[in-house]
Parts: structure tokens; sequence; C-alpha cells
């Protein structure tokens, strides 16, 4: 299964490691990678489908500087942006970015009124609501990528920490995306094994702490620029669930409507992934703690879409 077209917004770090790990992936027939960069889009696309008779890959990448290609894309995944510098918060990118998302969306619902849209580029959160609005599509149509991201760091840390495959950890992180998310050590496990059985307390909350602080650990180590082979990994994994209609349940940032007691605004949850988008937020129990994390990561995105309503 695969999809007839897939667009890929911003040709940066992020954008060209999706549209590369979907040509590999030969998750659709064709990638488009779209950038306001005059010739990037159309070189870098150039220069991956060189690669396609050594990876053995036939889907098509092209790259453009409009949507003249993208019509009927079924997915896009949104990069396009600025990226986070060393020192600066997520939150110091809002302004540019929500105009840079809201023109991206404005094409989207243009040029593909049906398309499912995965977000990437930051403050994530608000950035999936600047999407939501902006195109009017239903929710199940305009998803956040962090969860899978935040989990995977997350993941991969444990797997470090104890020596063993990462395929053998199961884990989920809630909440916003960024400093603010919420890993649920009850619902991770090694082989079924509760995290709690084979690591002390003390160095679980340190991997937690590691976790929530990822996107800044690299960006101390790269200097300019933010992470992107993780993140393209995840928007990618993401949107091989709805071509394969895989009904994967990964944690997405969703556009709450009264699930965890919370509405209108895009938080990180469990998601049902499938063919049409988002099929189910499923809810979980949570501890006192956890639901207090969860309030308080809410509560930071609520604040950032304010932040941005006061900036006009
Ligand atoms: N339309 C299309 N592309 C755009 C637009 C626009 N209106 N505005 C900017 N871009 C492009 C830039 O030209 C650049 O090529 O978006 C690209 C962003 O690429 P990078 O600067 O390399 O940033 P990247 O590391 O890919 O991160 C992109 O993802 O993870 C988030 O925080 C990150 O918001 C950032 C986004």
């Amino acid at each position: 299964m695969s999809a007839k077209r897939i667009t890929v917004v911003g040709a940066g770090h992020v954008g060209a490691t999706c549209s590369q790990l979907l040509a590999q992936k030969e998750l659709a027939r064709e990638v488009i990678l779209v950038d306001i960069a005059e010739g990037i889009p159309m070189g870098k696309a150039l220069d991956q489908w060189e690669s396609a008779p050594i990876e053995g890959c036939d889907t098509r990448v092209y790259g453009a500087n409009d949507y003249s290609l993208s019509a009927d894309s079924e997915i896009f995944i949104v990069t396009a942006g600025i990226a986070r510098k060393p020192g600066m918060s997520r939150d110091d990118l809002l302004r540019t970015n929500a105009g840079i998302v809201r023109s991206v969306s404005e094409e989207i619902k243009r040029v593909a009124p049906d398309s499912i849209v995965i977000v990437v580029s930051n403050p994530l959160d608000v950035m999936a609501q600047v999407a939501l609005e902006t195109t009017g599509f239903p929710r199940e149509r305009v998803v956040g990528m962090a969860g899978v991201l935040d989990t995977a760091r997350y993941r991969s840390f444990i797997a470090l920490e104890l020596d063993v495959s990462i395929e053998d950890i199961q884990a989920l992180v809630l909440g916003g995306h960024g400093d603010t998310m919420v890993p649920l050590a009850s619902y991770t496990s090694v082989s079924g094994i509760p995290l709690t059985q084979l690591l002390a307390q003390d160095r679980i909350d340190a991997l937690v702490e590691r976790t929530r602080k990822g996107g800044g650990e690299i960006v101390g180590y790269l200097g300019t620029g933010s992470a992107y082979y993780a993140p393209a990994a995840a928007a990618v994994q993401m949107a091989e669930a709805i071509v394969k209609d895989k009904r994967r349940i990964l944690p997405c940032a969703a556009w709450l409507q009264g699930e965890y007691g919370m509405r209108d605004l895009y938080l990180g949850v469990p998601c049902l992934l499938g063919e049409g988008g988002l099929l189910k937020v499923l809810e979980v129990e949570l501890t006192e703690d956890e639901k207090a994390a969860l309030t308080n990561s809410a509560d930071h995105v609520r604040s950032t879409v304010e932040a941005l309503k006061a900036l006009g």
C-alpha cells in the first residue's frame, strides 16, 4: 500500500530527510518537496532521485517553489519554518512560524482540500492549531508530530541505560512537545516487564529529565539548527501508519474534544492512526501526579496560544 502523492513542505533539514525516508520506504508514487528557497527543493529532490537506482526505490521525487505539482496530495508533512537556535525556546519561534504555517495551510486547502496534514514545525502544538484553523479541516485530518519523537528519545535512552534492544522497549509520552512533556513511567515496559522493576526510580527520573530536554541537547551540540533525523523519522512513521492503514497507536498531538477533560487545544495523546488520519484518541488512566503534569503541559500550550493571539 502506498499513496499516489505526498508533499513535504520545507526542504530544510527535517523536510529533506522526510522526503528521503518516504522515497526509500516507497510510501508514495511521488514525493513533492516544496520550499520558497530558490533552487533548493529542486536540487535536493533531483539528488535524492539520483540515489533511487542505488537504493532500488521507484518513488519519484520532485522539487518545486510552488504547489503546482502538489495537487491532490494525500498527505502534507509541514516542516516549513525557522529552526531553533541555541538559547532560543520553541516559543521564540512563535510569530515567524505561525505566519509561515498559515500561508502554507492556505495553499494546502487550495490544492488538496481532502488531504491529511502532519505538522512538524515548532512550537508544534500551536502550529497544529494554526493549520487546523486555517485549513478548516476536521481534526481527523490535522495531527501534530511530537509524541513519536519524544517517545523515541525516551526509548533510546532506556535502551542505552539497560543495554538492551530498542525493539523491546515500549513507552508512552503525553503532553505538549517540549519541556512540559509527560513521560508515563507506569506505561513503560521492556518486553512486558515494567521499567520500575529494572531501574531504580532515580535513574528513571534522570532518563525522563534527559527526554524532556532532548531537543535542547541536540541544539546544544549542533550550534546552529535543531534535530532532524529523529523528527523526520517520526513524521514518516505517522505517514506510514496512515498510508498503509496500519491502525497504529502512536502518541501524536491531537485536537482534544473532551478527552482527558480538555477541549479545543492540541496536546500529545495516544492516537489510533490509519486511513483517513486520526481515527480515535485513546484515553488511558493516569495517576494524580501524571494528571497534574498533563494539566501543566496543557496550560503551557494554552499560554502559547494566548501569546500568539496577543502578537496579532
Ligand atoms: N514555504 C515553504 N518553505 C518555507 C517557508 C514557506 N513559507 N518558509 C520557510 N521555509 C523553508 C525554509 O526555506 C527552509 O528551507 O523551511 C525550511 C526549514 O528548514 P531548516 O531551516 O533546515 O529547519 P529544520 O531543521 O528543517 O526545521 C524545520 O521543524 O522541528 C521543526 O523546530 C523545527 O520549526 C522547525 C521545523
